[in-house]
């Protein structure tokens, strides 16, 4: 994609998961639209060779090892994003994992892997926006945005876990905007539909994860749509995150912008449409 105006031109943004998935095409779209991008995850390789391949030879993307789970590890993050590029205007929560494949049945899902999957969901997030207003407070600006989910606003689309955490990152979202309004920083969440990433093949058993079992669940989702035509790409997503963390979004604060064609605000189930 061309870019014709930079939207975040001379804003420093850090994204946590930026490695692949959502996060590797926020931090793609981010840097084509001038902003200077710190990469947070705990995939190092996979992190390291994404700002290289981004920042053909510039210093404007940096790779920092973090896992959301772990304070020391988010406060470093954000310091190093200072320490590089002089400052922190836009967080974006976007880590997560869902439950994996042994939680479909409340009965088998271990307490072990509930409680992993809130420590990367709900606690990575609150770290983010912690640590984000360690900068943003006393600058008086910034914009913190977390990637949700429709399963924030709605039960039977993904696992116990993974939808109880993705409510509370709605939550934690207008609770902290109540909080940083008067300080002049937005909070905000996007929530998409089905994105064919890796996270769907996590639900499934490993030896069941080939790229065509993943198309297959992504096809199941999308013919479970509302809107006809369209495929939610990775793309679209951080679109919508870079609208919310641009200034033409400079009086959205407290949202949860759902990128989801439409999916929960219509009920098909009475069919009146068909
Ligand atoms: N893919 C979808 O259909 C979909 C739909 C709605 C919301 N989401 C949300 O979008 C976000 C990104 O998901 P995705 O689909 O790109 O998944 P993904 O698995 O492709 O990418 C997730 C990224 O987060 C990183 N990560 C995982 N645990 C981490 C930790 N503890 N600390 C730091 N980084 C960690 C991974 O290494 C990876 O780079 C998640 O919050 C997810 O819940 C995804």
């Amino acid at each position: 994609m061309i870019c014709t105006v930079f939207r975040l031109l001379r804003k420093v943004a850090l994204v946590t998961g930026g490695a692949s998935g959502i996060g590797e095409s926020i931090v793609r779209l981010f840097h084509k639209h001038g902003a200077k991008v710190c990469v947070a995850d705990i995939q190092d390789d996979i992190g390291q060779r994404l700002c290289n391949d981004v920042s053909g030879g510039l210093d404007v993307v940096s790779f920092f090892h973090c896992d959301v789970a772990i304070e020391d590890d988010v406060k470093r993050a954000v310091d190093h994003t200072v320490d590089k590029f002089g400052t922190l205007d836009i967080m974006v929560n976007n880590a997560g994992i869902a439950g994996g494949p042994n939680c479909w049945d409340i009965r088998n899902f271990e307490l072990s892997k509930f409680e992993q999957v809130l420590d990367v969901n709900v606690k990575g997030v609150f770290l983010g926006m912690k640590h984000a207003s360690r900068v943003m407070i006393p600058s008086k600006k910034g914009v913190i945005i977390s990637i949700c989910s429709v399963s924030g606003v709605m039960g039977g689309i993904g696992d116990h876990a993974y939808t109880s955490s993705k409510h509370a990152v709605l939550g934690l979202t207008r609770n902290v905007a109540a909080e940083l309004g008067k300080h002049g920083i937005r909070v905000n969440c996007v929530s998409p539909f089905s994105v064919l990433t890796n996270m769907p093949l996590s639900q499934i058993p490993e030896d069941l994860r080939t790229e065509e079992t993943k198309a297959r669940l992504h096809n199941l989702a999308m013919s479970n749509a509302n809107l006809q035509g369209v495929e939610l790409s990775a793309e679209d997503v951080a679109n919508a995150v870079v609208f919310m963390a641009s200034d033409e979004a400079r009086y959205v604060s407290g949202d949860n912008l759902m990128v989801d064609g439409g999916f929960t605000s219509v009920n098909h189930g009475f069919q009146v449409f068909k």
